[in-house]
């Protein structure tokens, strides 16, 4: 492993990632192929964009020409797949390009991987793939894949795809599912840097339905740490659940928020729940921890960190609220307002 691609590393995760392996690793090369959706932001690769290991090429996961391209440029080895439509509300007001990406997308990828002989193929997936899991249960890799959101079928549908080519193609590959990740430059639709960026301009704070459902959030370099060990460790064929193993009411997420940054309780409102809102999710992180990991971060701890972030980053978040966000999020809670 030497010339990684990482796709969609200009989202969330991805540009922690990428951050995470050039601190780590001196002679790996990376280059980040990302279309620039609302949710890419160049803004989170600042720290690395002098980096003569980092390059950053503009280009769209469905596009199976542009992919090769890019790969035989750069003499790629492995692919690290982040790119994706992520927002379950996006998709459930318009399912379109969660399909493209996550479906035709993923399909594009593994078809270059096996054409080109690459020596990895990795996919990020979510614990969404398991659906909404009942309390005393926690899911294992083997389980049935049980999606109920069309963001999580299409993450389903990917990992169904890679087994696929593993099986019929000997395609070396591996997936990791993570549980809801917080931390630095995640786009704020997604409920903490919503939260806390709405808490710091003393706005409400729309709690679903009663609050009561269950994330197990996890500190997105946690997350990356382990993504990492599987790449370096990980069998192939084989899928790794990464979380914490502890999960947490939306609302005790949300006092941590409000306590942190010293605003009062009464900025929550609860609103309208969502359509098909999975209650719960809760992963058993054995096989991980097998292979040696262990997340350092409470999801206590992890809230707190993300909120002190957001209150110390409004570079980085103010002028995304300010722009076409607006318009998202008077089309998303406008009638939630109303209906609460
Ligand atoms: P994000 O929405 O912040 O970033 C997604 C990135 O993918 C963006 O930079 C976007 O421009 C890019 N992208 C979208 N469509 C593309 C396309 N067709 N071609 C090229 N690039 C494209 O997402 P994130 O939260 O960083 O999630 C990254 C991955 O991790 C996703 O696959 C997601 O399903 C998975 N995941 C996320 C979480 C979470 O809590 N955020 C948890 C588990 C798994
Ligand atoms: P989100 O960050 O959208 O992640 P996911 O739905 O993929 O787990 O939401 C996390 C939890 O927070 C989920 O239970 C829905 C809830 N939530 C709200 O209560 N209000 C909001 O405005 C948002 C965006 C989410």
């Amino acid at each position: 492993m030497k010339n990684i691609l990482v796709t969609g590393g200009a989202g969330f995760i991805g540009s922690n990632f990428v951050i995470y392996l050039l601190d780590k690793y001196d002679d790996y090369n990376i280059v980040v192929y990302d279309k620039l959706t609302y949710a890419g932001n160049l803004d989170n690769l600042l720290d690395v964009s002098d980096d003569p290991r980092y390059a950053f090429v503009r280009g769209d996961i469905c596009d199976p020409v542009a992919v090769e391209e890019v790969i035989q440029q750069y003499e790629i080895d492995t692919i690290v797949n982040f790119a994706a439509e992520t927002h379950v509300d996006r998709s459930i007001m318009n399912p379109d390009a969660f399909i493209q990406t996550g479906v035709y997308g993923t399909y594009v990828l593994l078809e270059a991987a096996r054409r080109l002989g690459l020596e990895r193929y990795h996919q990020i997936s979510t614990d969404e793939v398991y659906g909404h899991i009942p309390s005393g249960y926690s899911s294992v890799e083997t389980d049935k894949l049980d999606p109920r959101s069309p963001y999580a079928a299409s993450k389903a549908s990917g990992d169904l795809l890679v087994n696929s080519y593993f099986i019929t193609y000997d395609l070396p590959v591996t997936i990791t599912r993570g549980s809801n990740n917080i931390g630095p430059y995640q786009y704020p639709e997604k409920v903490l840097p919503l939260f806390t960026t709405n808490a710091l301009d003393g706005l409400p704070l729309p709690v679903y339905g009663d609050g009561r459902q269950m994330r197990e959030y996890q500190y997105v370099v946690d997350h990356c740490e382990a993504i990492d060990l599987v790449l370096h460790k990980g069998q192939l064929g084989e899928a790794y659940n990464i979380g914490t193993g502890v999960e947490m009411e939306n609302l005790e997420m949300v006092e941590i928020i409000l306590d942190t940054l010293g605003q009062p309780r009464d900025l929550i409102h609860h609103v309208k729940d969502r359509e098909g809102h999975d209650r719960r999710y809760s992963l058993n992180i054995d096989k991980i921890r097998g292979l040696g990991w262990e997340p350092t971060h409470s999801p206590a701890e992890a809230v707190a960190k993300t909120a002190r972030w957001y209150r110390d980053n409004e570079w980085w978040w103010r002028k995304i609220k300010e722009g076409d966000f607006k318009e998202y999020y008077e089309k998303q809670y406008g009638h939630r307002w109303q209906n609460a």
